[in-house]
């Protein structure tokens, strides 16, 4: 089986779980590429494409979609990936992309986790977190705390055994 991942990262948090699904897709013809290095015409020659991104402003980055539009034929089998500075993730990130992969092929999957939110300035965070009432504050800083370090080992091990299983799945 040939397959891609590929993906957007701004601060390196995508990137890593992109790295521990190509562990995991060991045994198999599999491609690991940044989303810039990827040629649209090239796409069909996969038969599993992994798409990931982190969560920015609710959605997974443009070059998804823009990809995804600029190839003439889109590989069947498609698992998206992201991370996120939320608990969980309740937001349709691949909202766009979503819709213009539904009409040609299949969305198999999807894994996510969290990361770390390092790319927002500290100086933003501080003050996010000084407008916030007392209870909410604490809360914040709660999350904040329980952020750190994320993807963790933990969660990039969940990030190979979930592309091992899916692959034994097909
Ligand atoms: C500009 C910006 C906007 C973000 N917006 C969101 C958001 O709407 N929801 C969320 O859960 N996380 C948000 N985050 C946190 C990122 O999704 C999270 O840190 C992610 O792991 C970043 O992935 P990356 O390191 O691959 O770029 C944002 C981060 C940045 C820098």
């Amino acid at each position: 089986m040939k397959i891609l991942v590929t993906y957007f990262s701004q601060t390196g948090n995508t990137e890593k779980v992109a790295r521990s699904i190509y562990e995991g897709c060991q045994g198999e013809d599999v491609d690991l590429k940044p989303i810039k290095e990827v040629d649209p015409s090239d796409l069909k020659n996969f038969d599993l494409v992994f798409l990931g991104s982190g969560i920015y402003a609710s959605r997974v980055n443009k070059a998804l979609s823009d990809l995804v539009a600029a190839a003439q034929e889109l590989p069947l089998k498609f698992i998206f990936f992201s991370t996120h500075a939320s608990k969980e993730a309740y937001q349709d990130g691949f909202k766009v992309v979503k819709k213009k992969i539904a009409e040609s092929s299949q969305i198999i999957d999807e894994f996510d986790c969290c990361g770390d939110n390092i790319g927002v300035p500290e100086a933003m965070r501080k003050a996010m977190l000084e407008r916030l009432p007392e209870d909410k504050r604490k809360e914040a800083e709660e999350h904040q705390q329980w952020l750190k370090g994320r993807p963790n080992e933990e969660d990039l091990q969940n990030a190979k055994n979930f592309a091992q299983s899916v692959i034994k799945k097909l």
